[in-house]
Order: C-alpha cells, then sequence, then structure tokens
C-alpha cells in the first residue's frame, strides 16, 4: 500500500508539478486570477473554507484529487462508514460516525443494527445528566452533587477537557467541573483541594479500564472520598464509570448500574461523542449535547456524500499531503480565534498524531515518505505576541489553519471585530509579505530593510462559522477527524491503532517495579542505570 505511493504516475505528476509551482508566489498566483478567492472556496454546512492563500493551482488540486482517487479513497470513506474492519492490526471495525447517527439511521455491524444500542446509552446519560443539573442526584450525606471531576487521559480526558472549555459558555452556571488526567500528584490534588467529597461525583473514564494513570487516580480518588465519607456504600452515589470493560469497572467497586458503555469500534481519540462526553453532557445539558452530536453528523454526510474538489475534510487532508510530501513542511498550525478553543490545538495533537504519526504501512512496510506534521498551536491572538514571528520570517513553512466566527458568544463588539481583523490580517500578511521597497518607502533605513522585509508566501487555511455554538463545535472535530483519515489512506497507514506508545508503557512498569523495591542490580543502559540510582539516592 505504502510502497506505491511514491513511485504511482500520480505522484511522479505531483513532483513535476511542485517544480513548476515551487517558482510562483501566492502573490503572483493572486495577480494571475481575480477569480481566486472564488474559486478556492467551499461553503458547506455552515462553514466558509476559504483555501486560496494557498500554493495551489487547479492542476494542483486536480493532481491531488487524481491521487486521491487513485488510492481509492471514495471506497474507503465507504468502507469505513459501513463498518469494515479498517483497523486491521486490531481488527476493528472504526464507526466513530455511529455515534453521532439519528435514531431514524440503520447502521449494520456484523449484521446488528447498532443505531438503537447508540441511542439507549444517550438516553441513560441523558437521565443521569438532568439529575446532575436538577440537584436530583444525591451525594451520601444528602446533599445534591455540586463538583464533577472526571479522571481520564488521552482521549478520555483531552475531549472531555476541550469540550466542557469550548462550551463553557453553554455551562450550568452551578456546577463546578474539574479534569484530572495526569499521575503526577499534583494534579489530583489541585483538582479536589478546594472541594468536598459529599458534594462531588467522580466520573472515572477509560475505555480499558486499566490505564496506569486512571486507574492511580481513580483509586486515590476513592480514598480521598472514604476518608470523608467514611463509608464503602458511598461510593455508589460518588463514582461512575465510563469504559467498555464491565468486569474491570466491577472489580474497582462500582456497581455496573453507574456504568457508562460503548464498544471497541470506538477509538479513544475518537471518543468524545460517546459516553466518554459524560461529563460534556452534564455541563451543557442533554440537549445542547445532541445539537453537538447533529454538527458532527452533518459533517460526516458531507464527508461521504460531497465531491471530492468540495469536500472540505478532503481538500484540507490533500493539502496537508501536498505540504508535507511536496514542499518538506514538518509541521501544521491550529490557530483558534476564539479563546474558548484553547484546548482545541491539544485535543487536534492526540487525533492527528496518534492516528498518523507512523512509519509503517498498513501492510507493514517502511514508508519512503514523511506521514503526519506535528500538529501544535494557540489561541489568536495571544499566538501573535509569541510564536507567530517564527511563522512570518523563520525558516520553516508552517501551514496555518485559521478558525474564527462571525459572532462573539459575549457582547463586546469591540473586541470581536479586533480580534477577527487580527485573524485576516494575519492571513494576508503571511501570504503577501511586504518587499523590500515597501519598507523603503516607508523610509525606513536601509540597513535595517532586510529585517522588516516579509516574504510572505506561506499557506493558510481560513474556516469562518456564524457563532461557536454546539453543532459548529462538531462540525469542526468530525472536519478534522475525516481529514486525519483522508490523509491516513494516501500514505497507506492504519490511523486506528497506537502502537507506539506501548513500548514505554511497558518499560514504565519495569522501572516502577525496581523503584519500589529500591533497585540494586540494574540491567538497563548506563544512562538509565543512573538515572534510576539518582532518583533512589534523592528520594532516600
Ligand atoms: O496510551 C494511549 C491510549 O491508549 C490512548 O489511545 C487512549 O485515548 C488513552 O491511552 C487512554 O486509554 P483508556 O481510555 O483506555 O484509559
Amino acid at each position: 500500500m505504502g510502497k506505491g505511493l511514491t513511485s504511482s504516475k500520480t505522484w511522479q505528476k505531483l513532483l513535476n508539478h511542485h517544480e513548476h509551482i515551487g517558482s510562483k508566489t501566492i502573490k503572483m498566483l493572486f495577480s494571475a486570477d481575480n477569480e481566486r478567492a472564488q474559486k478556492f472556496k467551499t461553503e458547506a454546512e455552515g462553514i466558509y473554507f476559504d483555501y486560496s492563500k494557498h500554493r495551489i493551482t487547479d492542476e494542483t488540486l486536480g493532481l491531488l484529487i487524481e491521487l486521491a482517487n487513485e488510492r481509492g479513497l471514495p471506497k474507503k470513506i465507504e468502507g469505513m462508514f459501513s463498518g469494515e474492519r479498517i483497523n486491521t492490526t486490531e481488527n476493528r471495525a472504526v464507526l466513530h460516525t455511529a455515534l453521532r447517527a439519528p435514531e431514524s439511521k440503520q447502521i449494520l455491524f456484523d449484521g446488528k443494527n447498532i443505531v438503537p444500542e447508540v441511542h439507549q446509552v444517550l438516553d441513560k446519560m441523558a437521565e443521569f445528566s438532568e439529575k446532575i443539573r436538577r440537584g436530583e442526584w444525591l451525594g451520601y450525606t444528602g446533599k445534591p452533587i455540586k463538583n464533577i471531576v472526571n479522571i481520564g487521559i488521552g482521549g478520555s480526558d483531552l475531549g472531555p477537557v476541550m469540550a466542557y472549555e469550548a462550551l463553557k459558555f453553554y455551562a450550568h452556571p452551578d456546577l463546578v467541573f474539574r479534569f484530572v488526567s495526569n499521575i503526577d500528584a499534583n494534579d489530583f490534588s489541585e483538582a479536589v483541594k478546594d472541594l468536598s467529597a459529599d458534594e462531588t461525583l467522580f466520573i472515572v473514564s477509560s475505555k480499558t479500564f486499566t490505564t496506569l494513570e486512571t486507574m492511580t487516580n481513580a483509586r486515590t480518588a476513592r480514598d480521598w472520598s472514604l476518608k470523608q465519607l467514611k463509608d464503602v456504600a458511598s461510593i455508589a452515589s460518588h463514582f461512575v464509570a465510563v469504559s467498555t470493560n464491565e468486569k474491570e469497572v466491577a472489580k474497582f467497586g462500582i456497581d455496573t448500574q453507574n456504568m457508562f458503555g460503548f464498544w471497541d469500534w470506538v477509538g479513544g481519540r475518537y471518543s468524545m461523542d460517546a459516553a466518554i462526553g459524560l461529563s460534556t453532557m452534564i455541563a451543557v445539558g442533554p440537549k445542547n449535547f445532541r445539537k453537538m452530536l447533529a454538527g458532527f453528523h452533518l459533517m460526516d454526510e458531507h464527508f461521504r456524500t460531497a465531491p471530492l474538489n468540495e469536500n472540505i475534510p478532503v481538500i484540507m487532508g490533500l493539502l496537508t499531503v501536498w505540504y508535507v510530501n511536496f514542499f518538506g513542511a514538518q509541521t501544521q498550525a491550529v490557530l483558534p480565534y476564539d479563546n474558548y478553543l484553547k484546548r482545541l490545538p491539544a485535543y487536534l495533537q492526540q487525533l492527528t498524531m496518534e492516528s498518523n504519526g507512523k512509519y509503517v504501512t498498513i501492510d507493514g512496510e517502511k514508508a519512503n515518505y514523511s506521514t503526519s506534521p506535528v500538529y501544535w498551536g494557540e489561541p489568536g491572538t495571544n499566538g501573535q505576541h509569541s510564536f507567530y514571528q517564527l511563522i512570518h520570517q523563520g525558516t520553516h513553512l508552517i501551514p496555518c489553519d485559521f478558525i474564527g466566527f462571525k459572532q462573539s458568544l459575549n457582547s463586546l463588539p469591540l473586541h470581536h471585530n479586533f480580534l477577527i481583523a487580527n485573524m485576516i490580517a494575519q492571513g494576508e500578511a503571511l501570504a503577501f509579505g511586504k518587499t523590500a521597497d515597501e519598507v523603503r518607502a516607508e523610509g525606513i533605513a536601509e540597513e535595517l530593510v532586510p529585517h522588516k522585509v516579509f516574504e510572505g508566501n506561506r499557506p493558510s487555511s481560513t474556516f469562518f462559522m456564524d457563532k461557536l455554538s454546539p453543532e459548529n463545535l462538531g462540525k469542526i472535530i468530525a472536519m478534522y477527524e475525516h481529514s486525519v483519515f483522508v490523509q491516513g489512506v494516501i500514505w497507506g497507514i492504519n490511523s486506528f491503532d497506537q502502537m507506539g506508545v506501548e513500548l514505554g508503557k511497558v518499560l514504565a512498569q519495569k522501572v516502577i517495579t525496581e523503584i519500589e523495591a529500591v533497585g540494586k542490580n540494574l540491567k538497563h543502559d548506563s544512562s538509565t542505570n543512573a538515572l534510576i540510582d539518582y532518583y533512589l539516592n534523592y528520594a532516600k
């Protein structure tokens, strides 16, 4: 699958085309075509996607789409939606799209319609969430639950915390939400230091219910809670679980009645719209949660049905391939111009890099081309006053995604105009820069001219939507999920396993044992041995 990629006819054509387009700047491309902004723009499902400030022409797009067809993208999309076991290394289907399918839909997996089960869990979550939101779910001492602490890591944390921050405007005003992920004692301690156990609910979120960090934090939470409530019977009112592993949930001591399930066809980083979103639903209410799911679903349908050249995630994914494989770009910046989206880059880091950060193709061969770029970012305008210097004048090519909204959720109109003006201006500055002559025309001293020149020709996409609503958040996340899928198909990799996280986990277990036994005769390399020794000496 991977081997053929770089020797394929279309790849060769793209290489030639890249040589040709390399000499054309974005400025030149705009001068040559008055219609460019209209041509390289897609409006769908309430998203205005401007990709005209990219180093592409009609020919580029045509060739990239030819490549997508050559790699069988339309068939692969259908394969995912119809429940084929495309996660071949784990022999699993990849059906996160079923999590947001309306009740009327039928999605067969192993001959069974899975949509009713999805909605049963959603209904159970809704009933529970409403009880908490109305103050009807009482703690062991009879007080209503006021604090909700989600314990999870990776996909069992990043989705919940990102969505909570993104939708804070819609959140229940009297409930307090905390998210504990790190095994570092500081994380748990800070999260609960001002909370009282009799008003606190812990949601232990873990697909496997065996993850070291989560289970350690969950046990600490149980001890912390029992220390105050002094009766194991209190666990039933203060602990619920979200997992696929009923056996381990029961073993931990959580009543499986208080467990919200999901399925092995939902990957951890694709699970924020499954029961892993329980904290989100409690925060914003079942109605808003369902609106978010509807947004995901709209984007799913767009991805499944829109022609490739009008398909937002397809174009996004192909542009990433274009820059990574033909321009040597190593990173991709995501720059939301909405402070509520401050955790979006962190969320996308797991989604993109745990999915496509692989050098082995689906056939087990070593890829002879680059795969996932490093995704990173911060909200604008904060980033402008720190790392944008490098994006504008640094030596790396960094394609940027700008994400903005027409309306602000909080009405301070002046702020919003300033915010959006900055976002638009950044795209313009990156693309068109400032020439030496323009700098000189400002009367700048000659020796400063080179420092004040902006080469421009730096690509960006701009995504504009009306406002940050639950629906629009769903669309944004689904859009990136599917862009990741497109990239994985082109690169011929399995985007749905994460074998690369295993070795560190295994070695950590070994080191834990050695540290706890105050290890002697360590048999690691000399550096690792010395580090363990240093820690043990310090701990003494
Ligand atoms: O170690 C990586 C990982 O498996 C992620 O893929 C996952 O989201 C995270 O750990 C947490 O896993 P779990 O939900 O099973 O605790």
